[in-house]
């Protein structure tokens, strides 16, 4: 770096912020502090852009009115840190910049502090610069600094305080868990974390605050609330970290109703503060219904459902015997050639579905037909509508399920494809549904045995408990997601308080009573020291902002997020550690070379 003398800060207080001052303020003697963003040095005249948090301001530093001030200006380079001290002017008009709020405004500097120096930064501080997302990541305190990236991580600060004053607000509490403890059931690999007073025992970090939030019930605290991280071990994606988020709350004596009615007003109020405005109300709908109308469990209502309709085509023999034949209907797609019929054929086959894409020859093979599912699905001009059905025998567990879920597949195939022509999935439209019901079990094809669908401390509809043990393929889960615009925001149950249901639940997944007690004797003891009624939900903090941000992956909104390989490029973690370390907790390593 070059030798430049620093000065200290001394006393200097600055008196505004960088994205405060408006025409409004000329005349006024500021101090202003922040990053040099931009130079443009004419000779006798230089502009700088200084930045902070809030914005940025443009400096003028001119040889001829400050000849001392305009000196040292020669010396900054981007990124260096200053003060100055000037006089708020105003620009002339066809000097003004529209795209910044102070662009009507310049300071004239008569005075400057360089606080410190910056090497070069490793990309340009803009917000549309192309630049791998390693190096960004290397440098994310660097890129941090970038608007977009400000912008993000103060939306997911007010969004936290949106979701305390909301919570506070209905008389929740918030009340710290462990974060070291023991293995929580949410379906991922735990983090480790081994202990040097006890060798050989490790802690697990936590899945969720499951267990405990459902154990502060039982203690009576009636409405807790945790904005909490959670350690998950899983194979990472865009929506996934192995570190992240989550507000977690749970009550006493709910019905689902009134998680949702908990939920509702906070939601209304967090996308208040993301700038947003969305429905109060949240529609629901049952994990049948979303199946059958979406082939998903988080359905996209941004694009309209499609509809099964082997009613209407009873003898055309065009789907197997008791399965679906849905049609797929997309508005305002207009006509598709060949080739873009074709590829749509062709993911609908690797899927297993046969695609019926021929509009003009359905409506002559089976005209009143056609004209009833046009109705059905309100069809109008210029959309598309096509077939779909099973092409082989039907197969597996539940092979309407499979039908359903490969048609959910082939419509946002559809509708994501052809966006630029429908406009429907729009990031900027926000669809929130509440799915409701699901099934209480899983089956696992490969360990051929019942898992939960959700986790085993969830509920059982009354109606179904006797199903649990005689025909738990049926048994419906008191159960519910939290989705937005296709993805899964949150999940959440009324829980089992009562010792001799949850029993009964462990023994349909399988597990014995000692392993069962092994796992959460803890839980179910507390169960027996009277243990209301209860029941929570948590929600993705890092999705919700996110989606809110209009950004494809949680990375953007998480400060020091970690790569698809969960490493932290910055302070490269994981890393080896010193045998000595490893010593003393008595772990030998047995890893291959
Ligand atoms: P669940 O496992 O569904 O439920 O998690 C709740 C929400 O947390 C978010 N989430 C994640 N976000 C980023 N990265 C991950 N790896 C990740 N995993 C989950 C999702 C998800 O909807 N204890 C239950 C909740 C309850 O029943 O109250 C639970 O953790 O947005």
């Amino acid at each position: 770096m070059a030798d430049v003398q620093l000065d200290f800060l001394g006393s200097l207080r600055r008196t505004h912020m960088c994205g405060e001052l408006r025409a409004s303020d000329a005349g006024q003697p500021v101090l202003l502090m922040g990053w040099v963003h931009r130079r443009r040095d004419l000779g006798g005249v230089i502009f700088i852009h200084l930045r902070d948090r809030e914005g940025i301001t443009q400096l003028v530093f001119d040889e001829s009115r400050n000849a001392a001030a305009h000196k040292r200006a020669q010396e900054l380079g981007l990124e260096f840190v200053m003060a100055v001290e000037g006089v708020v002017t105003t620009r002339t008009p066809e000097t003004v910049n529209p795209n910044i709020a102070t662009g009507e405004v310049e300071v004239a500097v008569s005075k400057i502090w360089i606080l410190n120096e910056s090497r070069t930064p490793p990309f340009p501080l803009e917000d549309n610069v192309d630049v791998k997302e390693d190096i960004r990541l290397k440098y994310r305190y660097v890129d941090l600094r970038r608007p977009r990236m400000q912008r993000n991580i103060i939306m997911r600060a007010k969004i936290a305080l949106a979701v305390r004053q909301a919570l506070y607000g209905q008389g929740f509490l918030e009340i710290e868990t462990p974060f070291m403890t023991r293995s929580t059931p949410e379906g991922a690999r735990d983090y480790l974390v081994p202990s040097r007073v006890q060798p050989g025992n490790f802690y697990a970090l936590p899945q969720s605050p499951q267990i405990f939030k459902q154990l502060l019930m039982v203690s009576g605290y009636e409405r807790y609330f945790q904005i909490v991280r959670c350690f998950r071990d899983e194979d990472l994606r865009a929506d996934r970290q192995p570190e992240f988020t989550q507000i977690d709350l749970e009550m006493s004596f709910p019905q689902e109703e009134q998680i949702f009615e908990v939920i509702e007003p906070l939601i209304w109020r967090v996308c208040q503060a993301a700038g947003q405005t969305v429905e109060e109300k949240i529609p629901r709908i049952t994990y049948a219904e979303a199946m059958r109308s979406y082939g998903s469990d988080k359905p996209d209502l941004r694009v309209p459902p499609f509809h099964c309709v082997e009613d209407l085509f009873a003898d055309a023999g065009l789907s197997a015997d008791g399965l679906p034949l849905v049609a797929i209907h997309i508005p305002k797609i207009g006509q598709l050639s060949r080739k873009e019929r074709d590829e749509i054929k062709a993911f609908g086959q690797e899927r297993g579905l046969r695609v019926f894409d021929d509009a003009k020859r359905l409506e002559r093979d089976y005209p009143e037909a056609i004209a009833k599912t046009r109705e059905r699905a309100r069809v109008a001009e210029g959309d598309l509508l096509m077939l779909a059905a099973w092409a082989g025998e039907p197969s597996g567990a539940l092979p309407e399920h499979t039908v359903l879920q490969a048609c959910g597949q082939l419509r946002l195939y559809i509708a994501q494809k052809y966006n630029d022509r429908h406009g429907l999935l729009d990031p900027e439209s926000f669809k929130f549904l509440w799915v409701a019901d699901f099934p209480m079990f899983e089956w696992d094809e490969e360990d051929q045995r019942w898992n939960a669908a959700h986790h085993p401390f969830t509920s059982v509809h009354d109606a179904d408990l006797e199903k649990l043990t005689t025909d738990p393929a049926h048994c419906r889960a008191k159960s519910y997601d939290l989705v937005l615009n296709g993805i899964e925001l949150g999940s959440g149950s009324i829980r089992i308080h009562r010792r001799d249901v949850q029993s009964k639940v462990f023994a349909a997944l399988g597990f014995s009573e000692e392993e069962a007690k092994r796992r959460f004797g803890f839980l179910l003891e507390a169960l027996e020291y009277g243990a209301p009624p209860h029941g929570g939900i948590a929600l993705g903090l890092d999705r919700l902002v996110m989606i809110l941000a209009g950004e494809q992956s949680i990375r953007e909104v998480i400060p020091f997020p970690k790569t698809a390989k969960g490493t932290d490029l910055m302070c490269e973690a994981p890393s080896p550690v010193p045998e000595r370390q490893l010593r003393d907790l008595g772990i030998r390593l047995n890893v291959p070379q």
